[in-house]
Parts: structure tokens; C-alpha cells; sequence
């Protein structure tokens, strides 16, 4: 028994060493070695070189700008990539892997920049960025109900594919059309088709990546634990997605959309209290979020709150007025709120734009207005009393610059094992919170008050939120959950944001990454840890310790028996 189990010591400790060497070699950005080594590994029919952009390249500034999604990394301090290889190819995303992992440097990966916290293309340390915004192609089959979607593409691109070959198809994603397709499903993206169909990660079939030998690997040669991480386990950690296949939902021709507001003198407080009950449980053709923020009261220099109902609901207006009077009377909704459409132009409503704006506006990829931001996430997992409302208005405009979106579940979502994917919010949450600042100015101060406000709001919500873990969703990516260094804590530090991302997942995300990426070259802020040196140590020691006592018990106990 001792045998294995001193093995079982050694080789970690070997590997710790050897670890501790590799984070001290050098990591000079100006070393143009690494660019020698791109060349090198990229296929003579696509230089790479058309795809490189150093700081000294005229367009640098505005590759690097064209997909910075959160102003607030876009300061003259933010540090700028070392490098960017904007790929054109898959072979250069293999050569980024290949020689970014020779030189012990730090990549990222940007697929569409609309991570919260900038970390798809900011890092505290030297990195390079590897932007997916070329590979974008589509392909889609409508006779299988399928479609294979590179990662560059964004989310208004695959609605819009879709619906140039069908009006009865669609796909459950998010409802924002500039949002890239890479970092959307890896982190669980969702939409309005949730409670229908589940999330986007439930309707993947398939995906391709390059992993960290530089590999390509699609789902039967990446194996079923690589490509269940894949599905909501976070962009970043396992390798570059190069393309996800999707499976097609079908949809009406018609579906209906409305947004009803109303503010507290308008009973706010009743109408709210009754859509807690009905929006997780109604009909899963119907998806009504509610969004509450601070507005202007009607007397002068007056606040007060405003709910705002936006929903979609596939089917026409007539059932759906019919089916709220039955169901959720207190809102009132009448004919005239609704707004029949196609399901592709729900998708400009969502996005509050007209209706019935150009179609090929969907293929644009610059964002409205850009903005400094600030998002936190939580589950609720029952109902919140009338008295528990008065007190959240009060908090509300007392800091008057956060606001909550409220996403219901339950339907599709109840359904669901929460193993089945690493995404695991399903059965029994009633619904998910999104605290949210947006502001236009900028400066610290600035910054600090919009944000304080949203970490207070979001602490008043404690006790009407999950617990033992407080849960949060991937997607919503939120650097106050902890910040992992990837040195020997990394297990440690990773365990801190994992669990709340993912609960119990968290345990196979670490053991799958610690398998396929042991070296963790695939690292941002908040990715899966490998299972560090230190920490299997300790583990086995402890076992060891454990089994020694046993081992000492069980002697004890044979002796006095004799
Ligand atoms: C305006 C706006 C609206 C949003 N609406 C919704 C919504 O309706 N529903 C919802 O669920 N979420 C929504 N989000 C959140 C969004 O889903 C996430 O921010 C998502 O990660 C964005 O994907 P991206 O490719 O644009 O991001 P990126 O910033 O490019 O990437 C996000 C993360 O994924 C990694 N990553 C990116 N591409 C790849 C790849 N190809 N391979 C491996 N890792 C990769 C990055 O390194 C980073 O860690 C919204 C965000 C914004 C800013
Ligand atoms: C590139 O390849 C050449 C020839 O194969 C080799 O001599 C050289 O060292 C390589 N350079 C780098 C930076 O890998
Ligand atoms: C980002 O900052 C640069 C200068 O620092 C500025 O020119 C550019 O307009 C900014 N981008 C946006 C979208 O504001
Ligand atoms: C608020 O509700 C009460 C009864 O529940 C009703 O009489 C009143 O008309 C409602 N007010 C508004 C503005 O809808
Ligand atoms: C709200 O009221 C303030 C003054 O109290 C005013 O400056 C502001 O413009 C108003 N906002 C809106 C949206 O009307």
C-alpha cells in the first residue's frame, strides 16, 4: 500500500518544480522570435502575415477598438495587446496555440467583445489577442434542421441566415444582435425562446475547436466530457472554438410582442407581485421579462419605480390577449398593446429599434452606442412578499442608478437535468436577476458611483436570493466573484467564482481541464482551474492520512478481537 501511494507524492512534486520553472521564463512581448514562430507554423497558401497587427501597424487602434463592447476598457491606461492575429484561417489559430504556448505567453480570445469585464481582450499581464471576427461563415441545412456557425459570427448573422432560408426556424439565443456566437454559447447563452426550447448550449450538437496541442477536434474525436465543458462551462479555458452546430427550432410565422410600463402609483407593487407567479409557470410560448428601474415621478423632483412587461409570445395577438386576461389580469394588456411580426423582427423590438428597420441591419456589427457598464447576476428561487417590494423600491431609489432585469424560467428550463450541460441553472429557479448601470461619461469617480450602486443593490438582494452557493450566470461575467492569479492557489481561487458559475459542475469543468489543458495555457480571470500541484498534494496526503488512521483502526480492532 505504500508502494503507489509515495509515487502517487513524487510525481506531483516533480511536476510542481517543473511548474515553478515555467512561470519564471521570459515572457518578452518585443522578442520577435514569436512572430518567426507564427510564420513558421501558418500553411504557405494563407500567410499569416496578412492576419498580424503590432502596435506599430496603422490600423492597430481600430481592430483592437472594433470590438470593445464596455468602454471602460477603453482608457489610455488599459493595457493593449503585445500583438493581434486577426485569424483568416484555422491554421492560424493553430500557429497562435502553438507558438503562444512555446513562448509561455498569454492569449486571448475574442469572438464577438461583449464580455462584461473586458476579458476577451484585456489582461492585467503582457498578452496577445487572438480575434475571431474573419471566421464568421454560416452554413445552414434546413432539411436536417441544422446549421454549422463559425464563432465570429454574431447573433444578429445566424438569425438572419436562418430566416433568409426559413420563416419557421429560429434559434434560442440572446436578444442582443452584436453579441458574438464564441463567447455567447460557451458561457450558456440565453433569449426570449428559453422557456420553449432551453438555452442555446441545449441546441448544440457539435463543435469544432483547437486545443492546446494546437489540434483541430470535433465532438467525437474531442470525446463527451471536452465537449459537454464546451456547453456553458465559459469561453477561454478548453481550447478556441472555432465553430458550434446548432440544432434549428421551429417557430410561427407569426409571433407577438408587446411592452406595457407601469410605475407605482399604476399599482406596480400588485402587478409585480402577481408576475412572479405567472411569468415561471404560464405557457411556454409565452416569455415576459420585466425590467425595474428608477424614473422621474409625476410631481416635480420626484422618483419612483417603473416595471416594464416586454414579451414575446409565438403565437398571435387574439390567444395571447385572451390567455393574459385569464391568467395575469392584473397588467391589463389589451389588443392595441401588442404588435404581431415575424419572428426575425421581434428581434429589432427586443432590441428596442423599429420593427421595421432594414433586415440587413441584423449583418451590421457596430453596436448602437457604446457605453461604460456594469452587470451582476442572482437566481430567485421563491416568491418575494409585498412588503418584501416596498423595501427593494425604497433601496432602488435610494441609489437610483442600478436597475434589475428579471429573466423567467421554469418550462424547457425546469425540464433539464442540471448535469445534462456545465450550464446549471434549471429546475426550481423562478427566475434570474441582472443588475445593470450603463453611463456615458467618462472618469473614476464616475465609474466608482455607478458601480458601488450596483454592488449595494445586488448585497440588499441577499436574502431574497440563492444561498450556500449564491448563484450566478457565466454569461453575466462578474470579476467581484474572485479573480484567479493561476499560480499554486489557482484551485483555490478558481473554486470561489466555479461554484457560484456552475455548483456542482465545477468539479467535472476541473477535471476535464485538468486532462485536456494541463499546463493551463487556455487562461483569463475567471477560467476553470486545472487542479493545482500544491492542491493534489495536499489531497493525497490527506487520503493517505485518512487511510493510515483506518488502516490503524482496523489492526487495533482485529488484535482486541483476538
Ligand atoms: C449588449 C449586450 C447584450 C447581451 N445580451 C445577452 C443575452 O440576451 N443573453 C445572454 O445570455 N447574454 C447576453 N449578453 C452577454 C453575452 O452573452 C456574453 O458577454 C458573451 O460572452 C459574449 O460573447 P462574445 O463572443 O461577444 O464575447 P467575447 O468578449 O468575445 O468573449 C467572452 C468570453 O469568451 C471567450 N471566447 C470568445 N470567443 C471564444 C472562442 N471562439 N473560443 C473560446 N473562447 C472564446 C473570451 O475569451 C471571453 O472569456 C449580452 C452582452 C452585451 C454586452
Ligand atoms: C523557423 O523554421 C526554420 C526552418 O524550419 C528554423 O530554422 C527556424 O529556427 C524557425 N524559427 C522559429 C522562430 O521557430
Ligand atoms: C476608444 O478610445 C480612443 C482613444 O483613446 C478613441 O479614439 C475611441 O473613439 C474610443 N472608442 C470609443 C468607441 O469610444
Ligand atoms: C389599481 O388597482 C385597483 C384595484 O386593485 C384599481 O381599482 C385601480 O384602478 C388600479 N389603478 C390603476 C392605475 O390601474
Ligand atoms: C428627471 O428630473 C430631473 C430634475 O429633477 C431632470 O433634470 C431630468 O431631465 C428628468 N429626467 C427625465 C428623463 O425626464
Amino acid at each position: 500500500m505504500l508502494q503507489p501511494l509515495s509515487s502517487r507524492i513524487v510525481i506531483p512534486i516533480v511536476v510542481l518544480v517543473s511548474l515553478l520553472c515555467i512561470s519564471c521564463a521570459n515572457d518578452s512581448p518585443h522578442d520577435n522570435t514569436f512572430v518567426h514562430c507564427l510564420g513558421n507554423h501558418s500553411e504557405p497558401s494563407h500567410p499569416i502575415s496578412a492576419a498580424i497587427f503590432t502596435p506599430k501597424s496603422p490600423s492597430f487602434s481600430s481592430v483592437l477598438q472594433a470590438y470593445i463592447r464596455n468602454l471602460r476598457f477603453n482608457t489610455s491606461t488599459t493595457r493593449k495587446p503585445f500583438l493581434i492575429v486577426a485569424a483568416l484561417h484555422v491554421s492560424h489559430v493553430q500557429a497562435a496555440i502553438v507558438c503562444g504556448k512555446e513562448h509561455n505567453l498569454l492569449m486571448k480570445i475574442r469572438s464577438g467583445g461583449h464580455d462584461y469585464e473586458g476579458v476577451s481582450y484585456f489582461a492585467e499581464q503582457p498578452f496577445f489577442l487572438l480575434d475571431m471576427f474573419n471566421l464568421r461563415s454560416m452554413e445552414v441545412d434546413i432539411d436536417s434542421e441544422t446549421a454549422w456557425v463559425q464563432t465570429g459570427a454574431t447573433l444578429g448573422e445566424v438569425y438572419y441566415r436562418i430566416a433568409e432560408k426559413s420563416k419557421i426556424h429560429g434559434f434560442p439565443a440572446g436578444v442582443c444582435p452584436s453579441v458574438g456566437v464564441g463567447g455567447h454559447i460557451s458561457g450558456g447563452g440565453y433569449g426570449n425562446l428559453m422557456r420553449k426550447y432551453g438555452t442555446s448550449v441545449d441546441n448544440v450538437i457539435d463543435a469544432q475547436i483547437v486545443d492546446a496541442q494546437g489540434k483541430v477536434l470535433n465532438r467525437r474525436t474531442m470525446g463527451e466530457d471536452l465537449f459537454w465543458a464546451l456547453k456553458g462551462g465559459g469561453g477561454g479555458s478548453y481550447g478556441v472554438v472555432l465553430a458550434y452546430k446548432i440544432n434549428l427550432v421551429r417557430v410561427p410565422e407569426t409571433v407577438t410582442v408587446f411592452q406595457v410600463e407601469r410605475t407605482l402609483d399604476q399599482n406596480a407593487t400588485d402587478i409585480v407581485y402577481n408576475w412572479q407567479h405567472v411569468a415561471p409557470s404560464i405557457e411556454n410560448d409565452l416569455f415576459i421579462r420585466l425590467i425595474l428601474e428608477v424614473v422621474n415621478g409625476t410631481q416635480v423632483a420626484t422618483k419612483t419605480v417603473r416595471a416594464t412587461f416586454i414579451a414575446l409570445y409565438l403565437g398571435d395577438s387574439k390567444s395571447l390577449v385572451s390567455l393574459m386576461g385569464e391568467r395575469f389580469p392584473q397588467l391589463g394588456l389589451k389588443q392595441s398593446d401588442c404588435k404581431e411580426t415575424s419572428w426575425l423582427r421581434s428581434v429589432f423590438f427586443w432590441d428596442v429599434m423599429d420593427i421595421a428597420t432594414s433586415l440587413e441591419v441584423l449583418l451590421e456589427r457596430q453596436p448602437q452606442s457604446l457605453k461604460y457598464l456594469k452587470r451582476k447576476s442572482d437566481y430567485v428561487k421563491k416568491p418575494i412578499s409585498k412588503e418584501g417590494w416596498e423595501g427593494i423600491w425604497k433601496k432602488m431609489i435610494e441609489l437610483e442608478k442600478a436597475s434589475m432585469y428579471f429573466n423567467p424560467y421554469g418550462g424547457r428550463m425546469a425540464e433539464i437535468p442540471s448535469t445534462e450541460t456545465a450550464f446549471p441553472h434549471r429546475a426550481g429557479n423562478l427566475w434570474k436577476i441582472q443588475y445593470k448601470a450603463d453611463w456615458y461619461e467618462a472618469g473614476e469617480d464616475v465609474a466608482e458611483s455607478y458601480i458601488n450602486s450596483v454592488r449595494e443593490l445586488h448585497r440588499y438582494m441577499t436574502p431574497f436570493v440563492s444561498q450556500n452557493p449564491r448563484q450566478a450566470f457565466m454569461c453575466y461575467k462578474d470579476l467581484d466573484l474572485g479573480i484567479n492569479h493561476h499560480g499554486v492557489y489557482g484551485y483555490f481561487e478558481g473554486s470561489a467564482y466555479g461554484v457560484q458559475y456552475f455548483h456542482d459542475n465545477f468539479k467535472r469543468l476541473v477535471e476535464t481541464k485538468t486532462k485536456v489543458d494541463p499546463t493551463n495555457f487556455f487562461r483569463t480571470e475567471q477560467s476553470i482551474p486545472v487542479l493545482s500541484q500544491v492542491e493534489l498534494v495536499r489531497m493525497v496526503t490527506e487520503k493517505a492520512f485518512v487511510s493510515i488512521l483506518f488502516g490503524l483502526f482496523a489492526f487495533n480492532w482485529i488484535r482486541t478481537r483476538k
